[in-house]
């Protein structure tokens, strides 16, 4: 399969098409070159101008878009430009172009304001009195979404907008809410706030568990669907049930084992 990936040289976008590069054709569209940006085609465009970013998807099979501002505290016009006019465009780009298919890469900023009510607001700062892991309601892909913050909104955007395109053009589309990928590939963190790493044993996602996760979105069959881009963390409150009967995914690691 000839796979794009756009983001291509960011944190996930340069690992993953390392790690994928054996398993797909892979060319790659980027706004900017980095030291670590992966040794494949590359289209360095902007991907809110359509016209140039668009010939990227010319005989391609599959994209995973990774494009975006990544912080969540990206102020609104960027967001409008790199996270809601790019994802746009790589949908529309997608159906011009009969691309079947689309792994989004949404967020758990989607759903953010979730963290606000109990038990999730103590688990994501480590008190876990009276609870067990698992024995509470998982956040899962049929609550609605809970933006909490512009960027979480732009991610909200690109989930509706891949819903649309596969129910009015036929696109299959798997829309990541991932949670906390990091350089170190550990949720150690040491650059966090404390209450930033006990949050992170919680929504950890190991650079092996994303790739085999989109590795499973690319490869089995699928509709629209939403899933949880988590590792196995014990104390994990996002639902891992639906990618695990869905696309087979089966997390290997668990942020428990570093705290
Ligand atoms: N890292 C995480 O923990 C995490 C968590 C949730 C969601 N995500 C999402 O995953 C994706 C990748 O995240 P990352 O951590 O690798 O971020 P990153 O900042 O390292 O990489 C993003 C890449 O997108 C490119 N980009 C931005 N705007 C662009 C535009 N208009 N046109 C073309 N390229 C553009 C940047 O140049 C950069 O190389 C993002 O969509 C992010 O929102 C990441």
């Amino acid at each position: 399969m000839k796979i794009l990936v756009t983001g291509s040289s960011g944190l996930i976008g340069s690992m993953l098409v390392n790690a994928i590069s054996d398993s797909f054709e892979i060319s790659a569209l980027d706004a900017r070159t980095s030291e670590h940006a992966p040794d494949v085609p590359t289209l360095i465009t902007d991907g809110s101008d359509y016209d140039s970013m668009s010939k990227a998807f010319e005989g391609v099979d599959g994209v995973v878009h990774l494009a975006a501002n990544a912080p969540v505290e990206t102020p609104w016009p960027d967001v409008l430009k790199n996270n809601i006019s790019t994802t746009h465009n790589v949908y529309e780009a997608a159906r011009q172009h009969g691309v079947k298919r689309v792994v989004f890469a949404s967020s758990n900023h989607a759903v953010g304001n979730f963290e606000m009510d109990d038990p999730y607001s103590r688990i994501r700062v480590g008190d876990y009195e009276g609870l067990t892991p698992g024995g509470f309601k998982m956040i899962d892909h049929n609550v609605p979404v809970r933006p909490d913050s512009d960027y979480g909104v732009s991610k909200a955007f690109g989930e509706a907008t891949g819903r649309y395109y596969h129910e009015h053009f036929g696109l299959e589309v798997a829309c990541l809410r991932i949670g906390t990928v990091n350089p170190q590939n550990s949720p150690k963190d040491p650059q966090a706030r404390p209450e930033g790493s006990v949050r992170t044993l919680a929504t950890w996602l190991s650079h092996r568990d994303l790739t085999q996760l989109v590795t499973q979105c690319l490869t089995q069959p699928l509709g629209f669907e939403i899933f949880y881009g988590v590792s196995d963390n014990t104390w994990r409150f996002w639902d891992t049930d639906h990618a695990k009967k869905t696309i087979g995914y089966a997390p290997l690691d668990n942020g428990e084992e570093y705290r």
